[in-house]
């Protein structure tokens, strides 16, 4: 009979994740107050069961009489590398605290959760799914669940199954709608606790307790090694330049962490707020200075998320986000009659293509759909011409030939690396332990991660911690505060004092695929920006 799995997966569901020594007896740990940072002043109002609650640390000894547990899980948003780690935890945890314990697995997103769409997750399908990529034993989705609708019957949906724990493994948004149902369950009086697991390859979901995402390190890899690939046919054939646009909707952690690994001649990053006219210069002269150097070939790094950060486009962003709350559907026309003075000139000279996806429904978050924004061609377009002004003036003589690329879906389900098999394992472990020492409104965080995972603490930290009042789609909501690249400190400024070196020499990095086998200090490597 012909094997339904590579040879690779099949090793792959043998790897036993690496746990951190005080994970390694459930029944001797628990999780203990520690101090909290106060959250944002401006949530008690809406928070007024979790508002000041602790944070918890894992500590020596018992936690909650141990009895079966019902946990339901739940993911959410864009897949990540990982998440089925998350649940094999759980289900390890729980069935060991008592072997009756059962997990449920809401199907397809926070949609599951609201139309009781679910399904009991045994032994035998987890097992299927050890260090495996993707989200596929469950499904995802991104519904926010907010109205009063929504609310009641996740309550009802939860009572029913009688649930101690919902887990949602999510990103910013989704973690908002743990918090969210947290409060509600508490205030009905509801027993179901519900926790947090950060979850998001964009890396955008940190603070001072969660170092990290899960799925970031997965995506990073994969995409370095395209970028790595790219960059050595581009130093062999001589005659392209690549745009290369990558995944992550706000922030450019990914792009910084690939540039670390890479080093391309060029890497855009969003939050240096650089103006459209700024970023075409600066490829141009960059292709002029490489062109007299007899290089006319090169690498350019782009994050998806640069044009919410180009302050014009910022502006003209946020005015059709304001007429999206106010409108079903806009067409460029409409857009352009309703938008004001600048805006409606950037609007209206942008391509009608590039004009078409800025119109894309946002998501039920609100978020604008970055991904489907050609942000690579856009910029290629301009530098193309551009380059052609400055050959007509006699200042550029050579032929400009580029290609576009966008690196997204391929690097969300991969299999996972070393360091986010074992991270989500640990990060389930924590979920299982704080529904049973029966913590809500709590997201988990491990921390000391640049250590060996035997090393690695763990945490319950409020999720309302981490939130504060956002506009979205023209109305004030509470959301989590997405983390951006910090211009001041850590990886940006390795990578700004190192960036001028690889404009005109190619100092390329070939990083090569990720690897499960062999040499410690490659299979077991943590991400660069941490
Ligand atoms: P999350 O924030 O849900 O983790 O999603 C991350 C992400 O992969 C972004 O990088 C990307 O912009 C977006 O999802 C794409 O969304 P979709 O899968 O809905 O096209």
């Amino acid at each position: 009979m012909r094997e339904t799995i590579s040879l690779l997966q099949k090793k792959r569901l043998e790897y036993v994740p690496r746990v951190p020594k005080s994970l390694k007896n459930l029944n001797e740990v628990s999780f203990v107050p520690d101090e909290a940072k106060p959250p944002s002043e401006n949530l008690k109002k809406l928070f007024p069961h979790t508002y000041g609650q602790k944070a918890y640390r894992l500590a020596k000894g018992k936690g909650e009489a141990l009895k079966p547990l019902k946990v339901g899980v739940v993911f959410s948003g864009g897949q990540a590398a990982g998440g089925h780690n998350v649940i094999a935890a759980i289900y390890d945890a729980i069935t060991q605290f008592d072997p009756k314990s059962k997990v449920i697995g809401f199907l397809d997103g926070p949609r599951g959760i609201v139309n009781n769409q679910w399904t009991e997750l045994k032994g035998g399908q987890i097992a299927e799914v050890r260090n495996q990529g993707g989200f596929d034993l469950i499904g995802s989705g991104r519904v926010k669940i907010e109205t009063p609708d929504q609310l009641a019957s996740s309550l009802k949906n939860v009572q029913e199954h009688e649930l101690d724990g919902l887990v949602i493994i999510g990103g910013d948004d989704s973690n908002t709608n743990a918090a969210v149902l947290a409060e509600y369950f508490i205030g009905k009086k509801c027993k179901t606790r519900v926790v947090g697991v950060p979850k998001t390859i964009d890396g955008d979901l940190r603070s001072e307790d969660i170092e990290v995402s899960f799925g970031f390190d997965t995506a990073c890899r994969t995409y370095s090694e395209l970028i790595g690939n790219i960059a050595r046919d581009a130093c062999s054939a001589k005659k392209y330049y690549h745009f290369i646009k990558l995944m992550g909707r706000s922030a450019s952690h990914i792009t910084l962490e690939c540039a670390l690994s890479t080093r391309p001649n060029l890497a855009l990053i969003g939050e240096e707020k650089k103006s459209l006219e700024e970023i075409v210069r600066e490829i141009a002269d960059l292709v002029c200075r490489r062109s007299e150097a007899g290089k006319d070939y090169g690498i350019v790094l782009i994050p998806e998320g640069l044009i919410e950060f180009i302050p014009e486009m910022k502006a003209m962003i946020a005015e059709l986000n304001q007429l999206f709350g106010h409108q079903q559907a806009l067409t460029s026309e409409k857009a352009s009659d309703l938008l004001k003075g600048e805006s409606r000139a950037l609007f209206s000279n942008l391509p009608e293509k590039i004009q078409k996806q800025l119109l894309l429904d946002r998501d039920p978050h609100g978020n604008i759909q970055v991904s489907q924004i050609e942000t690579e061609q856009l910029v290629m377009d301009l530098v193309k011409k551009e380059l052609k002004k400055r050959s007509e003036e006699g200042k550029y003589k050579a032929k400009f030939s580029a290609q576009e690329h966008f690196l997204g879906y391929e690097g969300r389900a991969g299999m996972p690396t070393n360091f986010d098999a074992n991270y989500c394992y640990a990060l389930g472990l924590a979920a299982a332990t704080a529904i049973r020492d029966g913590l809500t409104g709590m997201i988990c965080s491990v921390q000391n991660l640049t250590r060996s995972p035997e090393e690695w603490n763990l945490k319950a930290v409020p999720i309302i911690q981490l939130m504060h009042l956002e506009t979205r789609l023209g109305k004030e909501k509470p959301v989590i505060e997405k983390a951006l690249v910090d211009l001041e400190k850590g990886a940006y400024v390795r990578f700004s004092r190192a960036r001028k070196s690889w404009e005109l020499e190619d100092h390329y990095r070939y990083p090569g695929p990720i690897q499960f086998f062999g040499d410690p200090d490659i299979t077991d490597a943590v991400p660069l920006s941490l």
